[in-house]
């Protein structure tokens, strides 16, 4: 095989020899793969260990438990699949780039803008596999931009809360988030990906990783916007742990949980002042955060999904409207004001779909969730996927050209597949009627 000499490294004693340094060569026949010879010893190293990304890698360790729930009765295309393809070696990032085969090689590449995705599930679970998180059609039908989901240490895994690990090593869900981030960051432009327009979006747990990474990393933030949708808030022997089969950690906490034993065994995140910190609403008055532009969002229905319910009638509506504002209205509400009042742009939205494929039930309508099949693209409903992705491509003037305008008190919030329509407004005084503040005030919702 003959090789353009320009690599000698150095190994003048080989003379009349140039070494490879890629297993991977052109040739006018085409790529040839090669491989390395077994008889003869070679460090482990980038070079030569491809990394085969045919398919997904595993969910972080995690179980589901047996509580009835909307997600696992009804729609479980919202939980990994299949519920077993989970291990330890979970720490991947998978990349979605659209193909275009008539790509004119004496094109310019163009660096197209990038979503990096966080899952939510109350960071117990989540993963690559979740079908209704799969933005594979989305992103072939828009050709326009990349996705690149991170995964993430969840429970116990990724929120230890041990005593033993110094500050610095607690939330260790949010560090790897945070790692992931760096790669995308350093590798994405070999992908054809835009380093410098990267928005960060993330659903439920993952939407509370995100306005949390926005205040943990103002002088470094990587991204450029926000996209928070439906935030929800929700001390072991660490080296004797460490030592465990994963799949046995699981199977405790699963059995632990199913059995109903009391107190149940929490995994919270911990103020570190690193990652997480103790008062967001001064830090944000403080002006310590990335202040990216962000879009917010939440459904009018989110509450109905966390109570245990009747099957013919739902959950008492009372306890869902109040747990729709106690748990994700006025978070929202608080979060947006909060931005406002540090002089942040937000964009703010309402979903109330009501789509019987997606919540078959009657009373399901706009449950928590319940608005990432559209936006991934499942169903091809395609209006709202364009907001998106003119934010990932100018998180500034991108929604504003299509109609949609910043918060402001007196302004008017996007209303997303209420009684039918595709889109609406709402004014921002009755969408934030049932709050003061993050605390729920008594008045019912306005939907
Ligand atoms: C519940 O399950 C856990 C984990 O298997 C076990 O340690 C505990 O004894 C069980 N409690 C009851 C009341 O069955
Ligand atoms: C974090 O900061 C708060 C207030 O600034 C302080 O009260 C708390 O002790 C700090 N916690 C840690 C773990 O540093
Ligand atoms: C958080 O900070 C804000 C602004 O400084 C203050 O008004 C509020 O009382 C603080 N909240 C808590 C729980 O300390
Ligand atoms: C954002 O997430 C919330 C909670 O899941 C959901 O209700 C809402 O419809 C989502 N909206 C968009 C546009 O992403
Ligand atoms: C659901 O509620 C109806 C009306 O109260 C009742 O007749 C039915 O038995 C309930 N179903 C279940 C599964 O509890
Ligand atoms: C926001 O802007 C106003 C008016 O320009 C200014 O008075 C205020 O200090 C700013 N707040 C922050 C947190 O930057
Ligand atoms: C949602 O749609 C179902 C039909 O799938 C209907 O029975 C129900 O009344 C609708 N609910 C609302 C609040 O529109
Ligand atoms: C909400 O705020 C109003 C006016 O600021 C106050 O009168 C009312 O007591 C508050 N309600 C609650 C539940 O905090």
């Amino acid at each position: 095989m003959m090789l353009a000499p320009a690599l000698v490294l150095g190994i003048t004693q080989f003379y009349g020899v140039t070494a490879i340094s890629s297993l991977n060569v052109d040739t006018s026949s085409g790529p040839v793969q090669g491989f390395m010879d077994d008889i003869t010893p070679h460090p482990k190293s980038k070079e030569n260990a491809i990394i085969k990304a045919t398919g997904t890698g595993p969910a972080c360790p995690q179980f589901e438990g047996n509580a009835p729930n909307i997600w696992l009765t009804d729609a479980p295309e919202f939980i990994i699949l299949p519920r077993d393809y989970q291990g330890e070696d979970c720490l991947n990032v998978n990349v979605w780039a659209p193909w275009n085969e008539c790509e004119d090689e004496g094109d310019e590449a163009e660096f197209l803008p990038v979503i990096v995705w966080i899952y939510g599930g109350s960071f117990l679970t989540g993963g690559p596999t979740v079908p209704y998180q799969i933005p594979a059609r989305w992103v072939e039908r828009t050709g326009k931009y990349f996705v690149v989901g991170i995964n993430y240490r969840v429970n116990i895994f990724g929120f230890p809360n041990a005593k033993a690990l110094a500050d610095d090593q607690q939330n260790l869900g949010l560090l790897d988030q945070r790692l992931a981030l760096e790669w995308g960051r350093d590798n994405i432009a070999n992908f054809n990906g835009d380093p410098k327009r990267i928005t960060l979006w993330g659903q439920s747990a993952g939407a509370v990783s995100v306005d949390e990474f926005n205040f943990a990393y103002p002088e470094d933030p990587i991204v450029q916007g926000l996209i928070m949708n439906s935030s929800a808030d929700t001390g072991t022997e660490i080296n004797c742990l460490r030592g465990v089969d994963s799949a046995n950690i699981i199977r405790f906490l699963n059995a632990y949980a199913d059995n109903g034993t009391t107190p149940a065994l929490t995994f919270n995140q911990i103020t570190d002042n690193r990652t997480k910190f103790a008062n967001y609403t001064a830090c944000a008055l403080a002006g310590k955060f990335t202040r990216m532009p962000a879009i917010i969002g939440s459904a009018t229905k989110g509450g109905v999904a966390f109570l245990s319910y009747n099957q013919t009638y739902g959950p008492d509506q009372t306890d869902a409207n109040a747990l729709t504002a106690s748990l994700i209205l006025c978070p929202v509400v608080k979060t947006t004001q909060d931005r406002y009042a540090a002089n942040a742009t937000t964009f703010r939205y309402l979903y109330g779909g009501n789509f019987s494929n997606i919540a078959p039930r009657p009373w399901e309508v706009a449950f928590h969730s319940s608005d990432l099949p559209l936006i991934f693209g499942i169903y091809g409903i395609v209006r709202s996927n364009d907001y998106y992705l003119a934010f990932a491509k100018d998180p500034v003037n991108g929604l504003p050209e299509l109609g949609w305008d910043a918060y402001e008190t007196n302004g008017e919030a996007v209303f997303l597949g209420y009684e039918g329509k595709v889109l609406q407004s709402i004014k921002e005084s009755v969408l934030e009627s049932p709050c003061n503040g993050s605390t729920p005030n008594g008045l019912s919702l306005p939907w």
